[in-house]
């Protein structure tokens, strides 16, 4: 099954000046935004992205070798809580794998409709946080709706932008994108916002789609290979912890902060 093509349109509703933060699921204080980026790796490319023709699913702007997706508009965003998702990516066995402890702080970056927000915020508890990111305001507003219908207070949203996920610095215990990453339009960016936002030791953890694997049913560029996000995670204050390959389609590649 193919993920409907809701990505048109979302550029354009995203230049209309869909700036502003929206305020949290709860009333908690509103988050510090990032400062003092780590210093950019010596190895950096240049030019960081390259821009040529690409796939009609693509952005036409390539990092590493990659051309980067066209991100999913929040009019996907019914897609995001399809009842056979449960089966399909098995999210009780992610998060049993994660571990996440009580009093956590969590980044969900990409949150889209919250599908793994509310599940993980009921496993840090009241005394932890999950911070809801997203670039789409929309998304972040059903966001709010689906995490109160759970009956769960302890997630703040935040609204980044493609180059800074406005999260507090080295607050976080793990940062998660759960099919996320392959559309991020300034991927090098925006993971070093991320890793700022980490505590020391603190996790970043991606879960995409397998793309070593043709037969999993997902355009190729919303794939990833593990190669390649390792590849690009090189270039962070990052190392790589273990890959895990427990779940269906997805692999979950996981990363450290490095001090
Ligand atoms: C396919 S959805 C996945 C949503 C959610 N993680 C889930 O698993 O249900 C991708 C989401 O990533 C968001 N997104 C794309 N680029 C982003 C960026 N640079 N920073 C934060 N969110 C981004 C999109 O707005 C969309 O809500």
């Amino acid at each position: 099954m193919n993920r409907p093509d809701f990505t048109r349109l979302a550029p354009l509703l995203f230049s209309l000046g869909l700036a502003a933060c929206l305020g949290p699921a709860s009333p908690a204080a509103e988050p510090p935004s990032t400062s003092a980026l780590p210093a950019p790796s010596s190895a950096l490319p240049t030019p960081l992205y390259e821009f040529r023709p690409g796939t009609p699913d693509g952005l036409g702007k390539w990092f590493l070798g990659r051309e980067i997706a066209h991100y999913m508009s929040h009019q996907g965003a019914m897609w995001l809580e399809r009842p056979e998702r449960e089966d399909e990516e098995q999210p009780t066995k992610l998060l049993d794998a994660l571990k996440l402890q009580p009093g956590n702080v969590i980044a969900d970056v990409g949150a889209g409709s919250g599908f793994l927000s509310w599940r993980m915020a009921k496993r840090v508890g009241t005394h932890g946080l999950v911070y809801a990111n997203d670039i789409q305001p929309e998304m972040l507003a059903i966001l709010r709706t689906n995490v109160t219908a759970h009956g769960v207070t302890n997630v703040v949203t935040i609204l980044g932008t493609t180059t800074d996920p406005k999260l507090p610095t080295n607050a976080v215990d793990l940062a998660i994108f759960v099919d996320v990453y392959h559309e991020c339009d300034h991927p090098y960016e925006i993971i070093r916002g991320v890793a700022q936002s980490l505590k020391p030791g603190g996790r970043l953890v991606f879960v995409e789609y397998r793309g070593e694997e043709q037969w999993i049913p997902i355009k190729p560029l919303h794939k990833m290979t593990e190669a390649q996000v390792r590849k690009e995670m090189a270039l962070q204050p990052l190392e790589w912890v273990e890959t895990l390959h427990l779940l269906p389609r997805q692999h979950v590649i996981i990363f450290r902060r490095k001090d």
